[in-house]
């Protein structure tokens, strides 16, 4: 008799088509995580690059935008279709006191109010309630800032004692070093969640930068953290994942020795304050002890697409390079690879340009090193409840307070912490 061996049903064959999780993936007017990313302020350009010259056309959270800084010096974003009869407002001129369309010649202010109608008798007898929809906006650290949430709901603009005071000498910097751009900043093609759940994610340091494409940190390797940092059977002893006032942390140990030879133990701290925020340390100059200096933000501009904002207060245009620059790709820079480079030292932008367009989450299957996702996920997941149910979120305050704390960098670990990981064999019993 011939025996038939079970047929093994892993395979492709079958498979249900994938899908996402709208709740966490769309970002438009009136989907859940859209309505929470609204009540918060967003980076849309960069200050110093913005001038009164033509105006720029963006996408926020599924909206299209004009963003420009009239002759008076004022931002303003308004909707990039004309509310007379829909021309792009991309094609508009910038004047002293506004931006006027150009159609019919209809201009608006900074806060959507028509000012003239270049073709009806006297200019307009009823130019006011021609009202051009615009969202409100502030400067600070370099950057302009829009809200585009509830009126009544408008949050005070958060302060970071990362990023203030700024010392003597100190500016920010908060263009990305590459010439060419726009003020709208650097597009990403793919969802925002690919990128901002990296930032809770440290363990993908311990193969992605490392041990698959060899170290790709500037400062790692043999002169700045220690080839243990980057130990795959120690991530399970050296990773841990905290809530904290305004999100959540992770704390990666760092186990090596001081100048004397001492063993000491520091963590390379990350903390996000929800629900787009986050502060890496220094990750290229790794000083001790030493406050951030870094805020960054990821902003959709739709389900598919992003951009990364940032702000660094520095004394030191090199600092800036660092931050931006900091990850070579076979000692490249990433834009000059070859397709077959990217193949063999693939980096951050590979790893999640490849996760999709959107993630498609019922294909995922989470482990123990994606806890900190999972945390993320829920405490989003706890915001949007809060925002359907009329609460202010997480994060949202009314009053203009002190700076928030930065619960990041390279900190010295109080003594009791262990000095050597337990072995993981032991650490997995
Ligand atoms: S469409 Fe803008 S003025 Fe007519
Ligand atoms: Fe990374």
């Amino acid at each position: 008799m011939t025996e038939t061996t079970p047929a093994d049903t892993g395979t492709g064959y079958g498979r249900k088509e994938p899908s996402y999780d709208a709740r966490l993936a769309e970002v438009g007017p009136g989907t859940p995580m859209g309505e929470l990313l609204r009540r918060y302020w967003q980076p849309i350009a960069v200050s110093e690059q913005l001038t009164s010259d033509v105006p720029h056309r963006t996408r926020v959270l599924g909206e299209n935008l004009v963003v420009f800084r009239d002759g008076q010096g004022r931002p303003g974003v308004v909707f990039e279709r004309c509310a007379h009869r829909g021309s792009s407002l991309f094609y508009g001129r910038v004047e002293e006191d506004g931006i006027r369309c150009c159609y019919h010649g209809w201009k608006f202010d900074v806060q959507g109010h028509c000012l003239e109608q270049a073709l009806e008798p006297d200019r307009g007898r009823r130019r006011d309630v021609a009202r051009q929809p615009w969202y409100p906006v502030e400067e600070r650290y370099g950057l302009v800032f829009v809200y585009m949430g509830p009126p009544e709901r408008k949050p005070a603009l958060p302060r970071y004692d990362a990023l203030e005071p700024l010392e003597e000498g100190e500016r920010y910097y908060a263009a990305w070093p590459i010439p060419g751009l726009p003020p709208t900043g650097l597009v990403s093609d793919f969802s925002w969640l690919n990128m901002y759940e990296n930032a809770l994610d440290p363990s993908h340091v311990c193969w992605l930068h490392s041990n698959h494409s060899g170290y790709q940190i500037m400062g790692t390797g043999g002169t700045g953290l220690p080839e243990a940092f980057f130990d795959p059977d120690a991530v399970a002893d050296n990773i841990t994942y905290t809530r904290t006032e305004y999100g959540a942390k992770y704390d990666h140990l760092i186990r090596d020795k001081d100048d004397n030879g001492e063993p000491r133990v520091r963590s390379f701290r990350t903390e996000l304050h929800l629900p787009n925020v986050f502060v890496l340390p220094d990750y290229v100059g790794l000083p001790t002890d030493q406050g951030p200096d870094h805020v960054m933000w990821v902003v959709p501009m739709d389900d598919t697409r992003h951009r990364v904002f940032f702000s660094t207060r520095s004394s030191d245009p090199e600092r800036l390079t660092r931050f931006a620059l900091g990850i070579k790709q076979n000692g490249k820079d990433s834009w000059l690879l070859t397709e077959e480079e990217r193949q063999r030292f693939p980096g951050d932008g590979e790893a999640q340009a490849s996760q999709g367009a959107i993630p498609m989450h019922s294909e995922e299957t989470l482990a123990t090193s994606d806890r900190g996702v999972v945390m993320l996920r829920r405490m989003w997941k706890a915001m949007m409840d809060d925002v359907e149910a009329g609460r202010d979120p997480q994060n949202v305050t009314k009053v203009d307070g002190p700076p928030r704390h930065c619960d990041a960098g390279i900190i010295t670990m109080p003594a009791g912490t262990p000095e050597t990981a337990p072995a993981a064999s032991a650490a997995g019993a």
